[in-house]
């Protein structure tokens, strides 16, 4: 059976096409949520995308894919460096997650590079844009064996 892999993106991400193209590229969610299904579709995994900007609802989502999926790939958007309650939900979820940014967090303002999530994840990419996507499918294709 495929893997199920949810790729769940916090606040402010449905505004991709409209912010910084220097930081984020021109390309919109869909437009990146189609990408990441091409590289599922060929790492042969099952991948749900899903997007919010409400915090409470992104620990929810965190709280059911516990029983819908098998690992997650993780952009909160700025929650990423202050929100501990997602922090917690996704140690309730108890699944292996990929940390990922299209821009480089580490080389921005002092604030980006906290990370509240990075050690209870089991990999972290930035900087890379939408491929930075696949990167973090292939750890997790790692991480969960064959
Ligand atoms: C981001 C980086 C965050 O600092 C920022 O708040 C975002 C997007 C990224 O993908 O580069 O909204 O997570």
């Amino acid at each position: 059976m495929k893997r199920r892999i949810h790729v769940i993106h916090g606040v402010n991400l449905d505004q991709l096409g409209k912010r910084d193209p220097e930081q984020y590229g021109t390309f919109t969610l869909s437009e990146l949520e189609g990408t990441i299904k091409g590289f599922a579709s060929e790492l042969d995994f099952d991948v749900t995308c899903w997007q919010t900007n409400h915090e409470g609802e992104y620990c929810e989502q965190l709280h059911l894919a516990r029983e819908r999926a098998d690992g997650l790939v993780l952009n909160p958007g700025a929650w990423t460096h202050y929100s501990y309650a997602i922090r917690d939900a996704l140690e309730v979820s108890g699944l292996p997650a990929v940390e990922v940014h299209i821009s480089e967090v580490d080389s921005r303002e002092e604030w980006r590079r906290q990370s509240v999530i990075r050690d209870v994840c089991v990999g972290r990419v930035q900087g890379k844009g939408a491929d930075g996507y696949r990167e973090a499918l292939e750890i997790l294709r790692a991480n969960l064996g064959e």
